[in-house]
């Protein structure tokens, strides 16, 4: 094999340092981010691709898997091949994943997400519906979204958004944020007795725990409690961590996915995601996770060329891991072991977050600790996000052609089963 690398696990002693999170173990500072694959059956059970992807990072060395993005009720998924924690019968489709990751040395942790307003049903669940000047806005950031895509999807894409925001009419009443409190709870339960060592909340991304955040889709006053001012805005997400933990064992750990910058008008800014950082802390958050814009801002070609960059978030995360004392992740565009090592060595952060770069090369970390090889680098093209947003699964132009093909066939195989 080719010596590229000049260092090995001995030069990324702080990478490879151990760490305690929300009471584990962990032998090194690396964590396998969630990636929404868009590869679990109709009926919300992971398909065997699905356990296989997260069997092979693991196994790739990781410390930590997060599972992405499964879904805590009917109206909270994202698309038609979410993965569901929102019923009993999917009990032992979890327990295959959460044994899967275990048994290949790394802590288990499923991420439980409602999507809100951009979940794939006829009635999303919104804080509070648009509002004209938010039209607007919207319909500037469809523009860009289309750009994003070949000349002959944007037709469908334009119909599906149209119709999607023609849907964000209804405010969620009491007792939809009452159900929906229980759904995150009953999910979290799931995931416990399913043999998860732990849960994230996903708070970013503008799915419906950031939405109750950010004035940009919060309209609702101070005086119904859940709008207004910061008190109002954080009040929903609070009560969702707080019922989740109530249900759960105490040492149970729950982690948080906190978006940092919401980037869209009168969006979530640093200051108020580190402020709601140390009320997450104060509620007994394990972790907090960092993550930046939503739909609505991250096709738009600034916010592209920011999130192009190597390590985009490395000033934020500081700030975030000086504000609380329990353990931070940062994620953006960290594709190198020499990167990695110096963000945890300058206390950047306590744990590396990898994404795309985990998918795009599983054995990134046996490359860093062996030097063996050289680590192939997710270049940021997001044909990823594309396809996953097409519905048509996760897939890597870096992974070997037969490979990709493979996958291409697989997901057609989940869309014949539905048939
Ligand atoms: C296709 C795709 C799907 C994603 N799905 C999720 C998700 O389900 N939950 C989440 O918290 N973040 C999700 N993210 C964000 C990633 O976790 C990560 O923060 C982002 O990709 C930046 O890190 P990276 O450069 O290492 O990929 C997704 C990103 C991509 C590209």
């Amino acid at each position: 094999m080719k010596q590229n690398n000049k260092k090995n696990k001995f030069s990324y002693p702080y990478l490879f340092s151990p760490i305690t999170v929300g009471g584990y173990h962990m032998a090194n500072r690396l964590v396998a981010l969630p990636v929404h694959t868009g590869f679990a059956q109709t009926n919300g059970n992971p398909s065997p691709w699905m356990e296989a992807l997260y069997s092979r990072l693991a196994a790739s060395g990781v410390g930590m898997v997060v599972v992405a993005n499964a879904a805590v009720s009917h109206d909270g998924a994202v698309s038609r091949f979410n993965l569901m924690a929102d019923r009993d019968e999917l009990l032992p489709g979890l327990t295959r994943l959460a044994e899967k990751i275990k048994q290949n040395g790394a802590i288990a942790c499923l991420q439980l997400n409602h999507a809100g307003r951009f979940a794939k049903t006829k009635r999303p669940l919104l804080p509070s519906p648009i509002i004209s000047t938010n039209l607007f806005f919207n319909m500037e950031s469809l523009k860009y979204f289309l750009h994003f895509f070949p000349f002959e999807k944007r037709f469908k894409l334009t119909r599906a958004f149209i119709r999607q925001i023609a849907n964000w009419r209804h405010a969620m009443t009491a007792e939809d944020r009452e159900r929906v409190m229980n759904d995150f709870a009953n999910a979290a339960v799931r995931a416990y007795e399913a043999g998860f060592d732990m849960v994230e909340l996903h708070g970013a991304n503008g799915y419906l725990l950031c939405q109750y955040l950010s004035l940009f889709t919060n309209k609702l006053k101070s005086d119904s409690g859940f709008g207004g001012n910061f008190q109002g805005r954080v009040a929903f997400p609070l009560e969702v961590v707080k019922s989740v933990k109530k249900r759960l064992p105490e040492n149970f750990p729950v982690g948080f996915r906190l978006i940092l910058r919401e980037w869209v008008p009168d969006g979530i800014n640093l200051p108020e995601a580190l402020a709601f950082a140390s009320l997450l802390e104060n509620e007994g958050v394990a972790y907090l996770s960092a993550s930046v814009g939503t739909y609505n801002s991250i096709l738009s070609p600034e916010i592209l060329k920011k999130m192009d960059k190597p390590i985009y978030l490395d000033a934020d995360v500081k700030k975030l891991t000086a504000k609380v004392n329990i353990p931070t992740i940062i994620s953006g565009r960290i594709t190198t072991p020499s990167q990695a090592e110096a963000l945890i060595r300058q206390g950047t952060s306590d744990l590396i977050g990898l994404g795309r770069s985990l998918r795009t090369d599983p054995e990134w970390v046996v490359k860093a600790k062996t030097s063996c090889e050289k680590i192939i680098r997710c270049t940021n093209c997001n044909q990823c996000l594309k396809r996953v947003i097409l519905e048509k699964g996760f897939n890597c132009r870096l992974w070997p052609k037969s490979y990709q093909e493979k996958t291409v066939l697989e997901h057609k195989m989940l869309t014949r089963n539905r048939k």
